[in-house]
C-alpha cells in the first residue's frame, strides 16, 4: 500500500425529500447564490419549485444560469462567470448531474482567478481558491458530487478537459433517490458503466497489498451490478436507486483509490471521443472498458482472474488463469449490452476515420495510464478492438 492522505470534506444529505433543506444548508455559505441547472429536467419534474422555494424561505437572494449541456462547454462557464462577478454572488448550487456540477465547479474556480479560467483545465495555473459549491444531486454517474474534478469541453478545438484540487470538493450533497425514478433508462445505464469505470481505473493496479481496497471495490461493483437491473425493470425502487445512488459516490470519492496507484487511461481516451462526437459520456466507456482490458490484461492475469472470479462469479481455472480473466472481460462486455449500452463504436455510429487524430491528440502530453502505459498507437489499437 502506498502512502495517501485523504480528506473528504463534502457533507452527504441523503434521503427522501432532502432537497427540500437546500435553503438552510446553503446560508451556512452565502447569502446571493447562482442557482446552475442543465436543459430543464428539473422544471419538467418540479424540483425547481421546490429548491426555489426553500432558497427564498432561507432569505436568499436568487439568479439563475441554466442550459448546461451534457459534456459541458467553456462558454457557458465563461458566462457564469462574468454573472457572478457582476452581482457579487456568494455561492453556486448545482441541481443536475455531472455536467452542471462540473461546470459550477468550474464557474466557482474562474470567479477568483484574474487570468483565464481554461488555465486550470490546461495545467498552467494552480486552484488556489473557489467559491463554494453545493449540489442536488439528480443523476448517479459521474461522482462529481463529492469528487476533486471538473471536466469541461472547449469548443476551441473540441478539448475536453480535466483540473482538479481538494478545494473542488462541494461543500455539501443533497442526494434523494427519489429524484432519480425520471431517468431514462439509457442514463440510467450510462450512470452504472460510468460509476463501474471509476472503480475499474483503481482496481487495475500494480500496487500489490491492497486487499481493503479491493474488496470494497469489488463490494461497490456487485452492489451496482445487481441493483441496475432492478431500477431499469422498475424505475420507482426506492431501495436499488438508492443503492445506485449511494454507490455513485463510493465509487469516486476517493476511498477506492486510497494506497493504490490509478490508472485512468481509458477516462482520457473517452474524453477525446466524447470531446468529437459528444457521446454520452458512460456509453463511451461501456464501448472502450472491456477493449482496455483485453488489450492490456496480461500484465496482471492473476489480478483479472481474480476480478472475474469476485466480481461476476466465474469460478478459477486452475490450468488457465488466462481464461478465467478473458471469461471475466467478456461478462463485463455482456453486462454493458444487458442494461443497454452500446459495446462497440460502431453501434454508437462512430466511424474509424479519426482514430490516429484522437490517439494523438490525447497523447500530446505524453503517454497515458499506469496500469500500462498507452502511446499513441496503443491508443489506435483499443480504439481499433474496440470497432
Ligand atoms: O439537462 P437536463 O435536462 O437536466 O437532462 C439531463 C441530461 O440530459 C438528464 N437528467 C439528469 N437528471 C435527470 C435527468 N433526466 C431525467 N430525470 C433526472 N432526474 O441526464 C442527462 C445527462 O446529465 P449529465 O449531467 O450530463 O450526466 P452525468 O452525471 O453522467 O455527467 C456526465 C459529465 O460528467 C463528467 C463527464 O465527462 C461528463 O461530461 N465527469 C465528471 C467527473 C468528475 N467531475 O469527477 C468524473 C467523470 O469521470 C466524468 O468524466
Ligand atoms: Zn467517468
Amino acid at each position: 500500500m502506498i502512502n495517501f492522505s485523504y480528506q473528504n470534506a463534502t457533507k452527504i444529505i441523503f434521503g427522501k425529500n432532502t432537497e427540500n433543506r437546500v435553503g438552510n444548508e446553503t446560508k451556512k455559505f452565502g447569502n446571493k447564490v447562482l442557482l446552475h441547472y442543465g436543459g430543464g429536467s428539473i422544471k419538467k419534474f418540479g424540483l425547481y419549485d421546490r429548491v426555489v422555494e426553500s432558497l427564498k424561505s432561507a432569505g436568499l437572494e436568487v439568479l439563475e444560469l441554466s442550459n448546461v449541456q451534457p459534456n459541458p462547454r467553456l462558454s457557458l462557464v465563461r458566462e457564469g462567470i462574468d454573472l457572478c462577478r457582476k452581482n457579487n454572488i456568494d455561492f453556486i448550487l448545482a441541481v443536475g448531474g455531472g455536467s452542471v456540477i462540473d461546470s459550477a465547479k468550474a464557474i466557482g474556480i474562474g470567479v477568483p482567478y484574474e487570468g483565464d479560467v481554461w488555465d486550470f483545465y490546461t495545467g498552467k495555473a494552480k486552484i488556489k481558491s473557489t467559491l463554494p459549491v453545493g449540489v442536488i444531486l439528480t443523476i448517479p454517474a459521474a461522482g462529481s458530487e463529492s469528487s476533486t474534478g471538473s471536466v469541461i469541453t472547449n469548443e476551441d478545438g473540441w478539448y475536453k478537459r480535466g483540473a482538479g484540487s481538494t478545494l473542488m470538493r462541494p461543500v455539501f450533497a443533497i442526494m434523494n433517490p427519489e429524484l432519480t425514478y425520471t431517468l431514462p433508462p439509457y442514463q440510467t445505464a450510462a450512470g452504472a458503466a460510468d460509476m463501474m469505470a471509476h472503480i475499474f481505473e483503481r482496481y487495475f493496479t500494480n500496487e500489490p497489498n491492497v486487499d481493503l481496497t479491493d474488496r470494497l471495490s469489488e463490494a461497490t461493483l456487485r452492489t451496482i451490478i445487481k441493483n441496475v437491473p432492478i431500477a431499469l425493470e422498475n424505475s420507482e425502487n426506492y431501495e436499488a436507486r438508492a443503492e445506485i445512488m449511494w454507490a455513485g459516490t463510493i465509487a469516486h470519492n476517493g476511498l477506492l483509490g486510497t494506497g493504490r496507484i490509478e490508472d485512468w487511461a481509458t477516462h482520457d481516451i473517452e474524453h477525446e471521443l466524447s470531446g468529437i462526437y459528444d457521446i454520452t459520456h458512460g456509453a463511451g466507456l461501456a464501448i472502450l472498458f472491456p477493449a482496455w482490458m483485453k488489450y492490456v490484461y496480461s500484465q496482471d492475469v492473476k489480478r483479472f482472474a481474480q476480478f472475474a472470479n469476485r466480481v461476476w462469479n466465474v469460478e478459477i481455472d486452475v490450468n488457465s488463469l488466462e481464461r478465467t480473466a478473458l471469461e471475466g472481460i467478456e461478462k463485463t462486455k455482456a453486462y454493458f449490452k444487458r442494461i443497454g449500452m452500446p459495446v462497440s463504436l460502431s453501434e454508437a455510429n462512430i466511424p474509424s476515420d479519426r482514430f490516429e487524430e484522437m490517439a494523438a491528440k490525447g497523447t500530446e502530453n505524453g503517454p497515458l495510464g499506469s496500469f500500462v502505459k498507452l502511446y499513441k498507437e496503443d491508443i489506435v489499437n483499443i480504439f481499433n478492438i474496440a470497432k
